[in-house]
């Protein structure tokens, strides 16, 4: 979706990042399980990027048909999508993508930090 489709569908591998959503041990509400998955593909994303690769994460996809097409269970929730792969030249993505292609600015830390809560 969103023109992922034009770049991501000749990527190695797309992978579909699931969260269970309940404890294993007792089966109970897991609170955290999105944060638990977050730093899980966080990692993995830090990996491919050591191993020169491209790791690129999406939700521009659809999440019902993910979990239809991969048989999800219904304690588990799709939270994102990740393409990884060898990058390809620039010159392959069309026009508007390529710029797209420089390292992306970061917000300064005053706007993301807040000391007590939200003004
Ligand atoms: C959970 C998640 C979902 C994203 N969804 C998309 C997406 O659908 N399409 C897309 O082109 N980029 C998406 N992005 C952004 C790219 O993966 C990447 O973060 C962005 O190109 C900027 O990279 P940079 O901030 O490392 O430079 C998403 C990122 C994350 C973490």
């Amino acid at each position: 979706m969103g023109g992922n489709e034009e770049w991501a569908t000749d990527a190695a591998v797309l992978v579909v990042i699931v969260s269970k959503t309940t404890f294993d041990h007792n089966g109970e509400p897991a609170p955290v399980h999105s944060f638990d998955t977050g730093a899980a593909w966080q990692n993995l994303a830090l990996e491919g990027a050591r191993r020169g690769l491209a790791v690129h994460g999406m939700a521009g996809f659809d999440y019902e048909r993910a979990a239809e097409v991969l048989d999800v269970p219904e304690e588990y929730e799709v939270e994102a999508m990740a393409a990884i792969g060898e990058r390809a030249p620039p010159e392959s993505l069309p026009e508007e993508l390529r710029d797209r292609e420089e390292p992306s600015d970061r917000k300064p830390l005053e706007e993301i930090v807040h000391r007590g809560g939200f003004e």
